[in-house]
């Protein structure tokens, strides 16, 4: 007999009919006539409860049925008795493929904190929170493709080892195959890279934007999804190491285009979450979160406001805020103070245009004032920052005199700066960081619980 999915079998199980279903045991109770055994499956956040009769399966191998065993069933589904299930499955055969030893198992109680299943990252996929979390995040990965390929962008497959840094930031981690306690020297004492894996310094990217580009301005519209790597010594429950960024890049878009990109994308992202995820969302929203769905629905119904940075700054200096960073013309937003313009001021989500060009990246266009970039970041309730992203300085004049502003290495550059010698386009992209989507879809409060094994300083367990 072929195994059913607990998930299918809750929808579309025939009464009377027999099924082989397999799982992990959450509760086990029973007296001397019956049995209740809650399995689950990790197919859906539902449980089906198997009804085991005391008289028919012995003693020894009952006992052998205890929280987070892994056992498969045989037997009827049937109309339940008990209250909390439509169904439930009267069993004939059980058979154990894990015991699981109740004095040692660590997930035994219920309610244990986010903080201690960090520590064991390694089980806590087997809880119903992250089983729920996890579901999520498959389906939002599978929605981002659904979107783009429905909308004719080619997905296209951007380095994980690169020689340039794309955000100019420093943040990067290096890859290297030489000997660091024997490493070679130049003759003027440096570290001579020509002798490492790929003859110069290499590391793991920020951002495939940069390559991104490249295919845009071949096949119009493309966009990357892969992991990003950032060494940045942040601790904060919006940062990683290591996380997932989905990065859309299309020839012939203005900022205002990107803009209406970005804002129907996320739409499209939470409505199809909140009609294929319902369950795992209620689950979050009832033990979570009260009002995760209200304000995921919220974000479908309202435009996002979008204003200059230059506006932005002007509203928070009226502000009657204590600001724990001074906020003047020129600082780099914090997220108390994007918080404050979603939250407080304008109460939806914003996006704000225009930056000084000191705080941004160098690829950015440059408008007229001279001071100001085509940026745009959109900002999110509970997130801040959810996406980056900007219109591209087309001009080679322009771009090459910020790069040599910015004294980067010509040898790092002189490939993308060759697309805008040959047949150059206006264009346009952004970033979405796929877990503070995660974060924002789940009502989650620390990213390192939207992503399956977090890397953040200090840590890389697992
Ligand atoms: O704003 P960022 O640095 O922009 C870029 O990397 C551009 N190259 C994107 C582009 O235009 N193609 O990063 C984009 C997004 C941020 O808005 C944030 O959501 C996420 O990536 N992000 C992080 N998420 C988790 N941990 C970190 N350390 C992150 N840094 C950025
Ligand atoms: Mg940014």
């Amino acid at each position: 007999m072929k195994r059913t999915k607990v998930k299918d079998l809750l929808s579309n199980g025939e009464i009377h009919k027999d099924y082989m279903i397999e799982g992990w045991v959450r509760t086990h109770r029973g007296n001397k006539n019956v049995h209740f055994i809650a399995l689950n499956d990790g197919s859906i956040i539902h449980n089906i409860q198997i009804v085991a009769d005391a008289n028919v399966f012995e003693e020894e191998l009952l006992k052998k049925i205890t929280t987070g065993s892994c056992i498969q069933a045989i037997g009827t589904l049937v109309p339940s008795q008990g209250q909390g299930q439509k169904v439930e499955i009267q069993a004939k055969q059980i058979k154990i493929h894990g015991t699981c030893d109740p004095e040692t198992y660590p997930l035994q109680k219920k309610g244990h904190s986010l903080e201690f299943l960090r520590t064991i990252a390694h089980l806590r996929p087997r809880t119903n929170t992250f089983g729920a979390i996890f579901r999520i995040r498959h389906h939002m990965a599978f929605a981002i493709h659904h979107y783009f390929n429905s909308k004719g962008f080619v997905y296209l497959h951007t380095p994980i080892i690169t020689g340039s840094d794309c955000e100019g930031a420093g943040q990067m981690f290096r890859v290297t195959t030489l000997d660091l306690y024997n490493l070679p020297k130049t003759k003027d004492g440096k570290i001579d890279f020509s002798e490492d894996f790929f003859g110069k310094e290499t590391s793991l990217t920020v951002s495939g934007q940069l390559e991104g580009e490249l295919g845009a301005l071949a096949l119009s519209e493309i966009y990357t999804f892969g992991p990003t790597f950032r060494a940045e010594n942040s601790n904060t429950p919006r940062h990683l190491a290591e996380f997932w960024m989905i990065e859309p890049e299309m020839a012939f878009y203005d900022i205002n285009d990107n803009m209406d990109l970005a804002e129907d994308f996320i739409k499209f992202l939470v409505k199809y979450a909140l009609e294929h995820c319902t369950d795992d969302l209620n689950f979050l929203n009832e033990m979570y979160d009260k009002e995760l769905i209200n304000r995921l629905n919220f974000v479908l119904e309202h435009p996002f406001e979008r204003l200059t940075y230059t506006e932005a700054i002007n509203i928070l200096l009226e502000a009657k805020e204590n600001f724990e960073f001074p906020v003047f013309w020129g600082c780099d937003l914090q997220s108390e103070h994007e918080r404050y313009l979603v939250e407080k001021y304008f109460k939806r989500p914003v996006i704000l245009t225009d930056y000084p060009k000191e705080i941004k990246a160098f690829y950015m266009k440059q408008n007229d004032d001279g001071k100001t970039v085509r940026a745009m970041d959109v900002l999110f309730p509970k997130i801040g920052e959810i996406i980056g992203g900007s219109q591209r300085e087309d001009d080679y004049d322009k771009l090459n005199n910020r790069i040599k502003e910015l004294q980067i290495p010509e040898k790092d550059v002189w490939w993308y700066l060759e697309t805008r010698k040959f047949g150059t386009a206006p264009h346009s992209g952004f970033g979405l960081g796929f877990e503070r989507l995660i974060l924002f879809i789940t009502g989650m409060a620390n990213i390192r619980d939207v992503i399956p094994f977090p890397r953040t300083p200090k840590n890389a367990e697992f």
